[in-house]
């Protein structure tokens, strides 16, 4: 802590010394070799996901969620009687967030390709999908769009995990993938 102000008024103008200047260039260079591992894993791993964004206004996402939904529901499920949509393979897919729910659930067949659109209708949430543990952002003013092809069968859930407040632990969604 400086009681007083330091003897040269022009403290800045010193050499830095020799362990600093050393971790500055560890500093730079982990951080050139976290930038390039991004790339990396871009192609190798398989998180870092090729997406397309566009500026959307929340409520023309939510008539396309609406529409697709109207379009396609085979059934419902739960106590909210949430719909269970099936949309045709090749076809555009949509899924919102919202305070505190993901809507709808979609039904997706293994092998085909969708274009699934997220986004939010109110502020940041997360889109965790477990368990293939992928994870997007989804924020409002923004449509995100990924190109997909489910490979494997099975009921996936759709987690948040952005806090989003009091119904945040609650706001869980689901995908399924039929042969
Ligand atoms: Cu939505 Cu946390």
């Amino acid at each position: 802590m400086a009681i007083h102000p330091p003897e040269e008024r022009i403290w800045w103008k010193e050499p830095i010394a020799r362990p600093e200047l050393i971790w500055i260039a560890v500093a730079f260079l982990w951080g050139l070799v976290m930038f390039f591992m991004m790339i990396y894993w871009h192609g190798v791993g398989e998180q870092n996901l090729s997406n397309e964004a566009y500026r959307i206004k929340p409520e023309v996402f939510g008539e396309r969620v609406e529409a697709m939904a109207e379009a396609y529901t085979v059934r419902e499920e739960g106590d909210t009687g949430i719909p269970v949509v099936h949309p045709p393979p090749g076809s555009d897919v949509y899924m919102l967030a919202r305070l505190w729910e993901w809507w709808p659930i979609l039904e997706l067949e293994k092998d085909q390709s969708y274009r699934l659109h997220l986004s939010s209708m109110d502020w940041q949430h997360g889109f965790s999908l477990q368990p293939e543990n992928i994870n997007i952002q989804v924020h409002p003013g923004y449509d995100f769009v990924l190109t997909i092809t489910p490979d494997k069968p099975g009921i996936y859930s759709v987690v948040c995990n952005e806090f989003c407040g009091v119904g945040h632990h609650m706001m869980l969604g689901r995908i399924y993938v039929v042969e």
